[in-house]
């Protein structure tokens, strides 16, 4: 990555981690295997965004329509989810990472729902980089989780008291919303923050998806002219 474009490097991103499944298939082996592939590709991608200067990125890992997968499958996204938010308690001072994650816990394992309870509060000191994971994650879901916050507390409903009820209050919005394997969409991820977020598609499939990959999406949004509606 040049120095002129890690001088445009966006301070948020999110990622629609896609193609687990058919990059395992492809290669002969049960979706599962693809899911391990894709869950070591979070580490290197993770790490590399964050050495060059990306302050926040938005992982999509487990949708609220996941569920109706197989349940092999399900329990091997659980025990990966499990596994890396357990090494994640481990290095959070050396990493000095806050972890956020979005989305409604309350159908987790509760094991897994401490581990990651756990996660989120030793790491609200740090503030200088956030990953922020979606685990049984929906965007309208979000939405209406908000908006019934505010019903609650009586306080009027505008566009910013909607934000600052988003599970992204502290952190806002994407820069930049990539999405591997192929699907040109937004599968329920991130709807209201992602209103003016550039948009980056690729066909690679997430377990690919390495860090020249990484460049290739942050340069092409290096390119772009953000008018926000202006002009
Ligand atoms: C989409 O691939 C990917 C998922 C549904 C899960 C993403 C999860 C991981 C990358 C691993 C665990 C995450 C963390 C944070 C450790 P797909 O199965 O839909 O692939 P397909 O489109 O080829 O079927």
């Amino acid at each position: 990555m040049s120095d002129e474009i890690i001088k445009k490097i966006p301070s948020h991103v999110g990622i629609i981690m896609d193609g687990n499944g058919r990059w395992a298939t492809m290669r002969g082996k049960k979706r599962t295997f693809g899911h391990g592939a894709g869950s070591k590709n979070v580490d290197r991608i993770v790490t590399y965004a964050f050495s060059k200067g990306v302050k926040v990125l938005s992982l999509y890992a487990f949708s609220s329509e996941n569920w109706s997968r197989p349940k092999e499958e399900v329990d091997e996204l659980m025990r990966l989810l499990r596994l890396y938010f357990t090494k994640f308690i481990k290095k959070v001072v050396k990493n000095k990472v806050r972890l956020v994650v979005m989305g409604d816990l309350s159908a987790l394992d509760n094991d897994l729902r401490k581990i990651i309870e756990e996660d989120m509060e030793k790491s609200k000191i740090y503030t200088e980089r956030v990953l922020n994971v979606g685990i049984n994650y929906g965007g309208r879901a979000e939405i209406v989780r908000a908006v019934n916050r505010l019903i609650e507390k009586g306080e009027k409903v505008t566009e910013q008291s909607i934000s600052q009820n988003l599970y992204t209050a502290d952190f806002g919005e994407p820069d930049l919303i990539i999405r591997t394997g192929g699907e040109i969409r937004l599968s329920n991820f991130m709807l209201y923050q992602g209103a003016y977020s550039e948009l980056y598609f690729t066909p690679t499939l997430w377990p690919d998806f390495d860090e020249a990959e990484f460049d290739k999406a942050i340069e092409s949004f290096a390119e772009r002219n953000r008018r926000y509606g202006g002009i």
